[in-house]
């Protein structure tokens, strides 16, 4: 795979006008966003409910931007090929979210997607070191998912600094999914993140702020940030 020239922001649709859904991703990806962020979440594994893999199906039909969902739900293994067939690029599972993390990375690869692992802020970074052959993404929450709007938690920044170290020299991305602004932006990727979620940041301001909210965060990062795509 070839380096990247810079790292990507990946707008969350969680905090997008659902009633105007297809629209707003169309805005999104005309302001500049590198991928497109689908949270999807069941009740369960966490205490939200969002949307399913036909929401993931009307976004596809709608951008050419890669399509990164992340997955908050337990189990996950049921639903990974409906994800992929809903036209889903990366699909993410968390480790917390069953005990055979393993086999759900493999699955997404047999599916022909990347595959990410997702781990919570109380969860090690020692997690991903068994299945480092089997990703292509390490995300790393930086708030305890369900929720759009919660503040980043500065500690996990030692977390991504410990990824990136364990991933030097592999073609794996990791990226930041919580409470990324522009001030978090630039501390995520001085620790080592190559890909930033952002919901709020992006959207709070509603269509025809996009393009600056997205260049905001950009202008704030690490020039250095960004190594794969
Ligand atoms: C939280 C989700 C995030 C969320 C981020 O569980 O995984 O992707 O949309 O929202 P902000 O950027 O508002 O923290
Ligand atoms: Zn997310």
């Amino acid at each position: 795979m070839p380096a990247i020239p810079g790292l990507l922001i990946a707008p969350s649709i969680l905090a997008a006008d659902f009633g105007r859904l297809t629209e707003e991703v169309r805005d999104v990806d005309a302001a500049g966003a590198d991928w497109i962020h689908l949270d999807v979440m069941d009740g369960h594994f966490v205490p939200n409910i969002s949307f399913g893999p036909d929401i993931v199906k009307a976004v596809r039909a709608v951008t050419a931007k890669p399509l990164d969902v992340h997955l908050m739900i337990a189990p996950a293994d049921p639903y990974l090929a409906a994800f992929a067939e809903a036209g889903a690029d990366v699909i993410t599972v968390h480790a917390e979210a069953g005990p055979h993390l393993h086999r759900s990375l493999q699955v997404i690869r047999a599916l022909g997607k990347r595959a990410g692992m997702a781990i919570n802020p109380g969860t090690s970074e020692t997690a991903v070191e068994p299945v480092l052959d089997l990703v292509d993404l390490v995300l790393v929450m930086t708030v305890n998912p369900g929720f759009g709007g919660q503040a980043f938690i500065e500690g996990t920044l030692e977390k991504v600094r410990r990824i990136r170290a364990m991933t030097a020299g592999r073609e794996i991305l990791i990226e930041v999914d919580g409470g990324i602004t522009a001030e978090t932006a630039s501390l995520a990727t001085r620790a080592g993140a190559d890909v930033l979620v952002a919901g709020s940041a992006v959207f709070r301001g509603g269509p025809g702020s996009y393009s600056r909210a997205i260049e905001a965060i950009r202008g704030a990062a690490d020039p250095a940030a960004g190594r794969w795509v």
